[in-house]
């Protein structure tokens, strides 16, 4: 008995310290790896597919012998947006409890909302019938019609590796990144997004908390480590200093440059989950990470934007056709 109530003591100490390191995949190879897609006759990977979505059995293996692809693992039929086995989910089938940070597909294909309320990835939904084979806030033309997770047409990863999604992305899911993001390999970038900086909350931000989330690299001018200049690989004209201006009166709304010390934007000093700053600097955060810094912190893309899709028109963070909750936050004499 006692050495059972030990044992049982050591597994929960185990299960324990497995969790707070969340830096890379954890659990036994067969959760997501399968060997020859067979077993006992049955295939074993699995693919989604819509009307009504379901996953089911996989006749063609994946690379990297995985068991889904890129939008199977992170997809949930329900509402959970982190599993039990601690992935990060980003497609729910069912209305999303908690989001997280980077917001959710599931917009996309909710009643009333549809290709305006996120990017359009493969896997997930058909091309934007808005914008049929061009970037908008780009003069380049799109190669493919479509975005992708990862690829040449795709945000994660190194995207001038090829256009197999594994291609870039290769090695991330098992790197260790206890040491921090470097920005270099992949693995040591900032949610696999190839060079950009950045902290990584440990539950994605589904806490919603501003006392432990992201931090965002930010820059005082246009930088190429920032998250804005992530979204700048595709949308380049609403982040260029050409296009946008690089004073006021401006021509488009500035990112990757400083909130002033004076005026409005000197009493945002409280972090807002709603419209946040990026940090110019990562090696030097404030003292907690409530706390924003007129003068110092950085004004970026997704201070008002979910990366992939949120309940609003344009993926902003509120809903900016019906209120100014977001933009008060910076402009606060708006009010
Ligand atoms: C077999 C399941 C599986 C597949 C397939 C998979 N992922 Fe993941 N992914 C995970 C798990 C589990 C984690 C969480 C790892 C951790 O704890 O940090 C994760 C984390 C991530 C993260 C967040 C990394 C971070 O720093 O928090 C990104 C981005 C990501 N995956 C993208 C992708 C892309 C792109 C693909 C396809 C090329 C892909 N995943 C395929 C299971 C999978
Ligand atoms: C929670 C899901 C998960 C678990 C558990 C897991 N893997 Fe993986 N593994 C992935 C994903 C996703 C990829 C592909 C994307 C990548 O390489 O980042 C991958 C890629 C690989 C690769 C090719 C890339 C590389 O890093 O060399 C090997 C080899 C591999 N896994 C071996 C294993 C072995 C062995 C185990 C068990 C000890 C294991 N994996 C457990 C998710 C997982
Ligand atoms: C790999 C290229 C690529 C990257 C990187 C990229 N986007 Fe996009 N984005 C597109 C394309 C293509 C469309 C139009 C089709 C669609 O919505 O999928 C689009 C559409 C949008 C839209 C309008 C949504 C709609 O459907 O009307 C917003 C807002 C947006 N992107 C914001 C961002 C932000 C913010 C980032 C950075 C976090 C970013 N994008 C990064 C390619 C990209
Ligand atoms: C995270 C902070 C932040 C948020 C949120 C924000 N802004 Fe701004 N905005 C700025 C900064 C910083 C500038 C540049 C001010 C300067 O230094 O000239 C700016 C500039 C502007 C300008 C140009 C002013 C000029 O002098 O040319 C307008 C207009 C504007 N914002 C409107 C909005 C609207 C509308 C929203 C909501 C949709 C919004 N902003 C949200 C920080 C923000
Ligand atoms: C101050 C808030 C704010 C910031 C910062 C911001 N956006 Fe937007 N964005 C919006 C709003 C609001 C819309 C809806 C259209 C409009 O009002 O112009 C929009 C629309 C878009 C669209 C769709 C354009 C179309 O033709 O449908 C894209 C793409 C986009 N933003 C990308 C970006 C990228 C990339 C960045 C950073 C370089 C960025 N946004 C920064 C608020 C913002």
């Amino acid at each position: 008995m006692k050495r059972l109530l030990s044992g049982i003591i050591l597994i929960l100490l185990i299960m324990a310290l497995s969790h707070t390191s969340q830096a890379r995949v954890t659990g036994v190879c067969s959760g997501c790896h399968t060997m020859h897609n067979s077993q006992a006759g049955d295939y074993m990977a699995q693919t989604l597919t819509s009307g009504p979505w379901a996953f089911s059995d996989d006749t063609t293996p994946n690379p990297s012998l995985l068991l889904y692809s890129c939008v199977g693992c992170h997809t949930n039929l329900s509402t959970t947006t982190k599993t039990e086995d601690n992935v990060p989910i980003v497609f729910n089938v069912a209305d999303p409890v908690n989001p997280l940070a980077g917001g959710n597909f599931h917009y996309l294909i909710a009643d009333g909302q549809g290709d305006a309320s996120g990017h359009n990835v493969v896997g997930i939904i058909g091309a934007d019938s808005n914008f049929s084979g061009y970037i908008p806030g780009s003069t380049t033309t799109y190669s493919g019609n479509q975005v992708t997770c990862a690829g040449e047409d795709g945000c994660h990863g190194d995207t001038t590796a090829g256009n197999d999604e594994l291609a870039g992305i290769k090695t991330a899911h098992h790197t260790n990144d206890t040491g921090g993001i470097t920005g270099d390999p992949v693995g040591l970038s900032y949610r696999f997004l190839d060079g950009i900086l950045g902290t990584e909350d440990d539950d994605w931000e589904q806490d919603n908390d501003n006392t432990s989330h992201n931090e965002y690299k930010g820059a005082a001018s246009p930088g190429t480590d920032t998250i804005s200049s992530l979204c700048a690989k595709c949308h380049g004209d609403f982040h260029s200093s050409t296009e946008v201006g690089s004073s006021s009166p401006w021509l488009k709304h500035p990112t990757d440059r400083e909130l002033k010390d004076s005026g409005e934007y000197a009493d945002y000093t409280t972090y807002s989950m709603t419209a946040p700053v990026a940090r110019p600097n990562l090696a030097a955060l404030p003292e907690t990470p409530d706390i924003v810094r007129p003068g110092t912190d950085v004004i970026m893309c997704l201070s008002c934007h979910r990366a992939h899709g949120s309940p609003y028109y344009k993926m902003t963070r509120w809903d900016n056709t019906a209120d100014m909750s977001g933009c008060v936050v910076c402009h606060t004499s708006k009010n």
